[in-house]
């Protein structure tokens, strides 16, 4: 069996979902760079034709093959990979990034959100392991890599925002990425897994979500910008000089705001996770931020939700853009 990694990712043959931003079109623009060829998904085909662009004009010498499909929907992941098959013969590494936000909370929202995040976030994971399977059993080696993140082991954002299907599907991603290390190991040796858990990285991730999830804040309705405007008044914001036109304006500075302040950037955070699963790691914390909120959760797991964790964490500096 050919030793995992021994050139890097150079002529190795990967599947990344969800590569038209963010963390998932530095991946393929790394992978693309190192002589790898890389098969993505993505929903925005805009945004997954610009990936392409940025790699042909890096003159990246990895093929890439790219397909519209809804990884939350098995039909869709399921034509991808055969289309996947009928380019090459087998797969080396599956990164299942693609993920949304929504659905915060679960006495409030919607349904229809909540089951989108949580299909999206875990479900695209469950249906590409499975869908992929075959084709990685194939390879002479391969390698999952599912994208969970620090709400993977701490269901929060802070004491004063709902964050449940969102931390519901990432724990769903920690759990059945762990025990698929011992399940490979008894039953398909040839393969590894690895579980990502990034803290606060600079993407478009809530850019994405506003208008995958039909909110974004220049089209939303009446309706769903009043709901926006009850959710700030219940967290004790005064709304009251606040303008419909503001509250857009707002909402579209928070989710630029989320990109732009993050500690870590998109193309760290990937550079980060292909040279942790080249080295072996399968449990990789990216950002210090995540290393910081790892240590504090397991020191006191019983006060993790408690107001005054956020103190010991802004101590430490991090996960300064959340309030308390
Ligand atoms: N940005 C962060 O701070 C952060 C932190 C922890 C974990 N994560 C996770 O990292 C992963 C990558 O997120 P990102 O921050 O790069 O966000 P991003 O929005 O920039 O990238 C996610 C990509 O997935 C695509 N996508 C969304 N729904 C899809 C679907 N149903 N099918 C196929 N593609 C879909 C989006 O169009 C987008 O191109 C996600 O799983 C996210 O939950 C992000």
């Amino acid at each position: 069996m050919a030793e995992r990694f021994e050139n890097g990712y150079g002529g190795l043959i990967a599947v990344v979902t969800g590569g038209g931003t963010g963390m998932g079109r530095e991946l393929v623009r790394q992978l693309t760079a190192q002589g790898c060829d890389v098969a993505t998904c993505d929903v925005i085909p805009e945004n997954l034709a610009a990936t392409v662009d940025l790699c042909t004009t890096d003159g990246n010498t990895g093929q890439i093959f790219t397909h519209i499909a809804d990884v939350s929907v098995e039909a869709e992941v399921l034509a991808f990979r055969d289309a996947v098959a009928k380019w090459r013969p087998h797969v080396h590494v599956l990164f299942n990034n693609a993920g949304i936000g929504g659905g915060g909370s679960f006495v409030l929202d919607e349904r229809a959100g909540w089951d989108k995040t949580f299909n999206v976030c875990f479900g695209g994971v469950y249906n590409n392991t499975r869908a992929f399977l075959p084709l990685l059993l194939a390879a002479p080696f391969g390698q999952v890599v599912n994208t969970s993140s620090v709400n993977g082991f701490w269901a929060t954002l802070g004491p004063n925002v709902s964050h449940t299907a969102y931390s519901a599907a990432k724990f769903a991603v920690k759990g059945f990425t762990e025990a698929l290390i011992t399940d490979f190991r008894l039953n398909a040796p040839t393969l590894r897994a690895s579980v990502v858990m990034p803290g606060h990285i600079g993407t478009d991730i809530m850019i994405n979500s506003q208008k995958l999830q039909g909110a974004d804040p220049e089209t939303m309705t009446q309706d769903q910008l009043d709901q926006v405007r009850e959710r700030y008044e219940r967290q004790g914001t005064d709304m009251s000089a606040v303008s419909d036109a503001d509250l857009r304006a707002l909402m579209k500075m928070g989710a630029e705001g989320f990109r732009d302040i993050a500690p870590t950037s998109a193309a760290d955070a990937s550079k980060f996770i292909l040279d942790s699963v080249s080295r072996g790691d399968w449990r990789i914390l990216v950002g210090d931020d995540a290393v910081v909120l790892d240590d504090e959760v397991r020191k006191a797991p019983k006060d993790a939700y408690l107001p005054e964790f956020m103190d010991r964490l802004h101590a430490r500096g991090a996960m300064n853009a959340m309030g308390r």
